[in-house]
């Protein structure tokens, strides 16, 4: 145990460092400062850890593919943070995705084998998604994500597994000495819990140690090199990345992207988003519950405050209900919400004093989640279930509600969509309705046909530790109190045995694999859309609980290595791709493709670098300087499919009041797919705007 915890003396000498340093920077000047720095270097000398941080675009093809399919509202990133204590590595890495699928992760530790051996594996790596819901699908291998994602999509894919291992590379190739502090603090007015219903299940004991029925807290962890620069920033909050709602069709990191780019413009300045050399993560944590939605939900034809049990409206259903804010529209909420989460990160940064220190450690296994006995009291023993969704899942939620008529809380089942689903898919089981009651199930999906089984029964759980901090990566979305749970138990294991009770222990969620939420066994009787989509039955935390304290006892003993590996996951091959092909792209007569006013520009090609440019000219050199690329949050690029093949990209940048004056023009890139014979020929065009002036009023 002796290695990790947090270091308790270089600590005052670096408080004081930077005391004077402060003092020296409002009275005496620079000189002193370089001088200080020099004197704190040398006094120290030994750095902690090895430090590598990296950042690759994994945007995919932002047209025509599912779930967003329409231009880009900001660029997609992936963030790789490696640390090394001389013995072990472990890598955390915070992809903007919806989360991070089994299939994923295989072809990322795959291609990572092929590069660097048995360097980076199962147990240290940890992929989390930052649960984006404009990002793109199709890189499932099950079959109900499979049906969603219109099958499994070979360039949103390939995209999503060079953008990781790219950023892998990246921080690889960065690594250096260097030293980690932690700082802790809270973040109101951002959050809101979106199943309240459901918390107030829980023990009334339980729930009266918390303060909210959301976690407000902010963990923040800055990376330095050995001189004291940063050189990174990862952090972790729980918020749905929601802001950009369902009516959104283009792609956008949302509210814990934004919160990215903008520590990052700080960090890098003068360089393009997406660029620079620090790198910032915002994680995803225990957000099942929790929506960014602040102005909460109402019925929006009628005003009127929804149904509360059901989040159903008078007038219209499930899909009034509908939860916004705190802007006027989706793209203001998303600038608020990832502003407030920057805000507080950028304080936390700034403070964190109290250094990380200690080995680090990773604990790996695979788990058939469908087969875990869990001991619920001395006497009594229960089991989880085979995978299945309750009919509230077909509900949705306040951010976002379903197309039929489910509505949440239900507990019976409907005989109308239970006899549609017995003819066409097969009834559930009664053993399998037993087990998950009282939920009534919609989709038996452990029970369903087909060689591709429709949900994973094998589960990866992971815990990483970096001195007194604890990376709990958990494979779905827990709810508030699950994570707490979760937290609670993997705090007591590590700290057991120590003197120090100092452990901070973060979710990092929607890690390694998808299987929907985890709610506890309390919330799960009530059966909103967390408890119907809690698939293998009422114990699932239960069983995450025994399964998560294990690792933690692992780890506190240095038996990591002895952990039994369980059931390796099944990688399937021939999955289909249900798009039809792209067809041949059309332009009118008499025009060229990148013709501007009429522009007939189909977006095609994977991973173009950009798809616009706003350039200013530079009066001196007579050249024009790239000041934003579709990354940039002022720039939205759109791309509407037509009828006759014909399709229309527009390029918007709204010029923000600290634009340079000055003349701009703006570009746009993309490519066109012809039929040359039966050969597809794929060719690189290119649009340019006339000159125009952003002056001292720029309204026009
Ligand atoms: C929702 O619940 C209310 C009572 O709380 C009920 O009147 C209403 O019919 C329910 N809506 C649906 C669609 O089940
Ligand atoms: C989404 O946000 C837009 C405003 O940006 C609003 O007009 C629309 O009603 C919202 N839709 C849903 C389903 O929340
Ligand atoms: C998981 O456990 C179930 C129940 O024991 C078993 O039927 C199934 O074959 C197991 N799955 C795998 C992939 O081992
Ligand atoms: C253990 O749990 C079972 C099922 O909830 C309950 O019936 C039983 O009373 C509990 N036993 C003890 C000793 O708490
Ligand atoms: C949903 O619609 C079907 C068909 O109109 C109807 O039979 C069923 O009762 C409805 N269910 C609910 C919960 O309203
Ligand atoms: C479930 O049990 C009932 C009565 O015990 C029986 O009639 C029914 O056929 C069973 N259903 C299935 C799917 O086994
Ligand atoms: C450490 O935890 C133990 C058990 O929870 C508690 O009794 C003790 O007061 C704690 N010590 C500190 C320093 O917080
Ligand atoms: C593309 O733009 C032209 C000119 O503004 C317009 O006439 C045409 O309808 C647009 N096509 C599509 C598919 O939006
Ligand atoms: C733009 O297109 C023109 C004409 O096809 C080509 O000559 C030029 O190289 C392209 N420019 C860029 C920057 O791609």
């Amino acid at each position: 145990m002796a290695g990790r915890r947090v270091a308790c003396c270089g600590l005052s000498f670096l408080a004081v460092t930077m005391i004077v340093l402060f003092l020296a920077i409002t009275s005496v000047g620079v000189a002193l400062i370089t001088l200080l720095a020099l004197r704190n270097a040398h006094s120290d000398p030994d750095p902690t850890y090895l430090i590598g941080v990296g950042r690759a675009d994994c945007t995919g093809p932002p047209a025509d593919i599912p779930l967003t399919a329409a231009g880009i509202h900001t660029r997609l990133f992936s963030r790789a943070f490696i640390v090394d204590d001389g013995k072990r590595r472990v890598v955390f890495v915070t992809v903007e995705v919806g989360m991070v699928s089994q299939r994923l992760r295989l072809e990322v530790l795959k291609a990572l084998e092929v590069k660097y051996g048995p360097l980076y594996r199962h147990d240290n790596v940890v992929l989390s998604g930052t649960h984006t819901h404009a990002g793109p699908a199709g890189y499932f291998q099950y079959t109900l994500f499979i049906i969603t994602s219109k099958g499994y999509i070979k360039p949103s894919a390939q995209a999503l597994v060079d953008g990781i291992v790219q950023s892998v590379d990246l921080a690889h190739r960065s690594i250096k000495p260097g030293r980690i502090y932690r700082s802790l603090g809270t973040l109101e007015d951002s959050s809101l819990n979106r199943s309240p219903q459901s918390y107030l299940n829980n023990p009334q004991e339980e729930r009266d140690r918390y303060k909210t029925n959301t976690d407000k807290q902010v963990v923040v962890l800055r990376l330095t090199d050995a001189d004291g620069v940063g050189v990174g920033m990862l952090s972790w909050f729980a918020v749905h990345a929601v802001s950009m709602n369902s009516t959104n069709r283009m792609v956008s990191s949302d509210n814990m992207g934004y919160a990215s780019y903008l520590l990052e413009e700080d960090q890098n300045r003068g360089s393009l988003p997406g660029e620079g050399a620090f790198v910032a993560g915002f994680s995803s944590s225990n957000l099942g519950d929790v929506s960014p939605n602040t102005r909460g939900p109402v019925c929006v034809n009628t005003g009127l405050p929804c149904d509360y049990l059901n989040s159903s409206c008078p007038v219209g259903g499930t899909k009034m209900c509908q939860a916004s804010g705190p802007g006027e529209d989706m793209f203001e909420s998303t600038r608020i919400i990832g502003h407030n989460i920057y805000k507080k990160a950028k304080e936390l940064y700034g403070k964190a004093e109290e250094e990380v220190t200690g080995s680090l450690h990773a604990a790996h296994q695979w788990v058939n989640m469908t087969d875990v006995t869990v001991q619920i009291n001395s006497t009594h023993t229960a089991r989880t279930c085979k995978p299945a969704l309750g009919h509230s899942f077909a509900a949705g939620t306040t951010d976002g509600g379903g197309e039929l008529n489910f509505t949440q809380g239900a507990v019976e089942g409907d005989p109308f969509w239970d006899g549609i689903r017995d003819a066409l898919l097969g009834e559930p089981s009664n053993e399998t309705q037993e087990c998950h009651r009282p939920k009534p199930i919609l989709l038996s999906t452990g029970e369903m046909p087909g060689r591709i089984p429709w949900h994973p029964e094998i589960v990866d759980v992971q815990i990483i530790t970096i001195g007194s901090i604890a990376v709990v990566a958990v494979p779905g979305e827990m709810t508030t109190m699950s994570g707490r749970r979760i937290r609670e138990a993997v705090k007591q294991e590590l700290d057991s045995g120590s003197s120090l009770n100092d452990t901070v222990v973060v979710i990092a969620g929607l890690s390694n694999i998808y299987t929907h939420y985890i709610t506890t066994y309390e919330e799960y009787q009530i059966q909103r859309y967390e408890g119907a989509s809690t698939i293998y039955g009422p114990h699932t935390l239960g069983a995450y609980l025994q399964k998560f304290r294990h690792l933690a006892r692992a780890i506190a003993q240095g038996k990591e290595s002895e952990l039994e590996r369980g059931p390796e996951p099944p990688f399937f091959d021939k999955l289909p791709n249900l798009l039809p092909a792209a067809p041949a792209d059309k332009k009118p007569v008499n025009t060229r493709f990148g013709e501007v006013l009429e522009q007939v520009l189909p977006v095609y090609r994977v991973r173009d670098k950009t798809f616009l440019t706003v350039e200013v000219l530079q009066k001196t050199t007579s050249s024009w300087e790239v000041v934003h690329t579709d990354a940039s949050w002022e720039t939205r690029f759109h791309w509407v499919k037509g009828s006759y093949r014909q399709s229309n990209a527009t390029v918007e940048w709204r010029v923000p009041p600290s634009a340079q004056l000055g003349s701009y023009r703006i570009r746009h890139f993309g490519h066109y797919k012809e039929m040359k014979g039966f050969r597809p020929v794929i060719t690189a065009y290119n649009g340019t705007s006339a000159v125009f002036t952003v002056s001292q009023t720029y309204y026009y």
